[in-house]
């Protein structure tokens, strides 16, 4: 049993409980419904900046783009325009295709060792299919919420309903998005605990998220298809939260407010947790720059002379001790 693995569900349980007897029991719907959701925001966007502002203000000296095709170079060469961008709207198409397809993780191939020693390499589509499945419903599960937060709804979210209930199973109608997001959650943490390898590279930092995730989309649909929330009510609180003037409304129970304490903690998770990559992918000099080294010459933006420590500097103040040591030095 990984460790990991264990520690993070246990917080998680742990949290689950925190909000849910909190309520229940100890009629703490302030703490949880107006003071835990505003503090979860101002550490997001508070945490969000701090971040961005130091990639960005770290230095890139070097042209560095990963390059997985031929650079633009001699016209009878082939260029791979977006494995190897040669301008801004290049390096824009390919960072879209990165966004929105993940289009590096669908190239991803994994080493397979046979059982006569035979190395073969696997196209690792299911990792990628899994992952496009949990971001884009996600997202979806995300716009559609909008609705709790807006009044009137926007006809677009209103029309995502729809289409994301068009297979109008049972009442009220299956959302197809919540489906797939709990699905696709599950099966990236089954990954993680089946495959040896990735269990083995797997921490806290890694599960907490998943299992984090897994409670929201399963408190959602419990409140929804199972205990049945007063919607009205919700929406209330949400709007309340969003206009200032926060409303703590009857008949939302220990449940929802154990979904708004998920998503709280997410929130205020979500900065300083590996979740950052979604800031991070626009700010990664691998991804963000041209690779133009021939036909541009990039000089090193540091001015010189750069601080350096020369070998002779070094030995000069570690002498007597490497001769103590018994390392060979230049100078006797
Ligand atoms: C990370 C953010 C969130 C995620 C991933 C999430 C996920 C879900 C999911 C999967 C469901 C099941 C039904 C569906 O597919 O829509 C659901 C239902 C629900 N969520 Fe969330 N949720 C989030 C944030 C919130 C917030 C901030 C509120 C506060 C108002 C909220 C209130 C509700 C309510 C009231 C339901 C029941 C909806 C119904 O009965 O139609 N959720 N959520």
């Amino acid at each position: 049993m990984n460790v990991n693995y264990m520690v993070s569900l246990i917080a998680v349980i742990a949290l689950f409980l925190i909000a849910y007897v909190g309520v229940e029991l100890g009629r703490l719907q302030v703490l949880f419904g107006v003071i835990v959701p505003y503090a979860a925001v101002i550490i997001f966007i508070g945490g969000v900046i701090h971040r961005v502002i130091d990639w960005a203000r770290s230095p890139v000296p070097f042209r560095i783009p990963t390059t997985a095709g031929q650079q633009k170079s001699l016209p009878f060469t082939q260029h791979a325009r977006f494995d190897n961008p040669f301008t801004a709207g290049g390096v824009l198409v390919r960072m879209a295709l990165e966004v929105l397809f993940f289009r590096s993780l669908f190239r991803n191939t994994s080493a397979n060792l046979d059982p006569d020693g035979k190395l073969s390499y696997i196209w690792e589509k299911w990792l990628w299919l899994g992952a496009l499945a949990f971001h884009w419903s996600f997202l979806t599960v995300l716009i559609r919420h909008l609705r709790f937060f807006t009044e009137p709804v926007p006809l677009p979210i209103q029309v995502l309903e729809k289409v994301d209930s068009f297979m109008q199973i049972g009442v009220p109608g299956l959302f197809l998005s919540g489906a797939v997001l709990l699905a696709a959650v599950l099966f990236l943490f089954l990954r993680r605990v089946w495959i040896p390898q990735v269990r083995y590279i797997s921490l806290a930092a890694d599960f907490f998220p998943l299992f984090l995730i897994i409670g929201i989309a399963f408190t959602g649909i419990l409140m929804r298809y199972f205990t049945k929330i007063d919607v009205v009510g919700a929406k209330a609180l949400a709007m309340g939260l969003v206009s200032f003037h926060p409303v703590l409304p009857e008949g939302v129970g220990g449940i929802f407010y154990v979904h708004l304490f998920f998503v709280c903690v997410l929130l205020a998770y979500f900065p300083f947790s590996k979740l950052m990559h979604m800031g991070g992918i626009f700010l990664s000099p691998t991804r963000n720059l041209p690779g133009n080294t021939r036909a541009v010459r990039h000089v090193n933006p540091w001015n010189y002379p750069v601080a350096v420590h020369t070998y002779e500097e070094y030995e000069d103040e570690f002498r007597e001790k490497m001769i103590e040591a018994g390392l060979p030095v230049e100078k006797e």
